[in-house]
């Protein structure tokens, strides 16, 4: 297998899980790690045993055929075109972009460049939701009624970095965080057609950051799609699950999904595997995404979260804010429409 070689841009939480999960995968050489912040982009270098870089143009010289995209979002769109028109693929963290327009500006560049472009929507690839994706797909379920995606959290807004509180710079809690769960109702339950939203701002010291986040949405099929999100819950939950006529399926903790069929009660716990591996502490998840998209650039095809994936998700979250602002459901349009 030919060696693939690949620049990591931005060297903070997420790039270490990506170079660990990038680096035990088998056809990887790192060419370059660049961060403004030196001592970052010297700490994964020297994991990766690769020059760290202050300027993305330094990267470009060391000629990489693929980067790895771990900045903020609001750089998302500008780093995205630079790197296509440098002629690399692009892996580029989630969310894809802040607006519809840098989404857009992005997948234009890449397909004009002729490279893929692979949005980081991990929860794809964690084995709760692979588990509930397949029992849905087998008709385990019956026929889906709700689709739930709840991230409960108590979170301490000093544990953020700057620009995760800095909604022109992250999005907000909506934006940034859920879309990961608006992914996942996407992709168990189809597309979202329309979206009723309700936030809150629960943290006085950063009043334009959201904190509460809820979205009540219509799907394709007729299902709704429900999504409960906040920063400030005592409740301390981040689950999945799927309502069907016959069995509901949910994972209320990780290492397991629970499916219970609905004419007897019957409760069954399956097993799923961990998502960091015990003996590594490499996050399997984010592996078997790294994996996806070096094979979807080695047969060149599609990969499987291209760039469009990431622009509905986007559009989903964006019509739950507007939808909140304005006090009134908001209706999506077609994909590609
Ligand atoms: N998939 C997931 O589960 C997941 C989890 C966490 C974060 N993320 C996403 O990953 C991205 C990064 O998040 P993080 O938590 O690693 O943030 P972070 O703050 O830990 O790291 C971001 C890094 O980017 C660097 N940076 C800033 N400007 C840069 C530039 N112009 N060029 C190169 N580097 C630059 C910063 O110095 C910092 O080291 C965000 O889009 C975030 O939403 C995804």
């Amino acid at each position: 297998m030919a060696t693939m070689r690949i620049g990591i841009i931005g060297a903070g939480t997420i790039a270490r899980d990506h170079l660990r999960a990038l680096l035990a995968l088998e056809g990887v050489e790192i060419v370059g790690v660049v961060d403004p912040v030196q001592e970052r982009a010297m700490a994964l270098a020297q994991l990766a045993g690769a020059p760290a870089l202050a300027e993305e143009s330094a990267l470009y010289d060391r000629r990489p055929q693929a980067v790895w995209l771990c900045t903020p979002p609001d750089l998302h769109p500008d780093q995205t075109v630079r790197a296509a028109e440098a002629g690399c693929h692009v892996f580029c963290e989630k969310p894809i972009a802040l607006d519809l327009a840098g989404a857009d500006r992005m997948i234009a560049a890449c397909r004009r460049a002729g490279v893929h472009l692979m949005v980081g929507q991990v929860i794809r690839y964690y084995p709760e939701t692979l588990a509930l994706k397949r029992l849905v797909e087998e008709g385990a379920l019956g026929q889906p009624l709700v689709v739930f995606g709840r991230r409960l959290l108590a979170a301490r807004p000093e544990t953020f970095p700057a620009w995760r509180l800095d909604p022109r710079r992250s999005g907000g809690f909506a934006v940034e965080s859920e879309v990961h769960e608006v992914d996942t109702i996407r992709w168990l339950g189809g597309e979202v057609v329309r979206v009723v939203g309700q936030v809150g701002y629960g943290w006085a010291e950063h009043p334009d950051f959201d904190t509460v986040v809820h979205g009540l949405f219509t799907l394709a099929s007729g299902a709704a799609g429900l999504l409960e999100a906040s920063l400030q819950s005592g409740l301390r939950r981040w689950e999945w699950g799927v309502i069907g006529h016959r069995a509901t399926a949910y994972s209320p903790r990780r290492g397991e999904v629970r499916l219970i069929r609905l004419a007897d009660q019957h409760e069954e716990v399956i097993p799923v595997e961990p998502v960091v591996d015990p003996a590594t502490g490499v996050n399997r998840s984010m592996q078997a995404e790294n994996r996806e998209f070096l094979e979807a650039i080695r047969a060149d095809r599609p990969p499987a979260i291209p760039g469009e994936e990431g622009r509905a998700d986007l559009a989903v979250v964006l019509a739950l804010l507007q939808s909140a602002r304005e006090g009134r459901p908001v209706s999506l349009a077609p994909a590609g429409g």
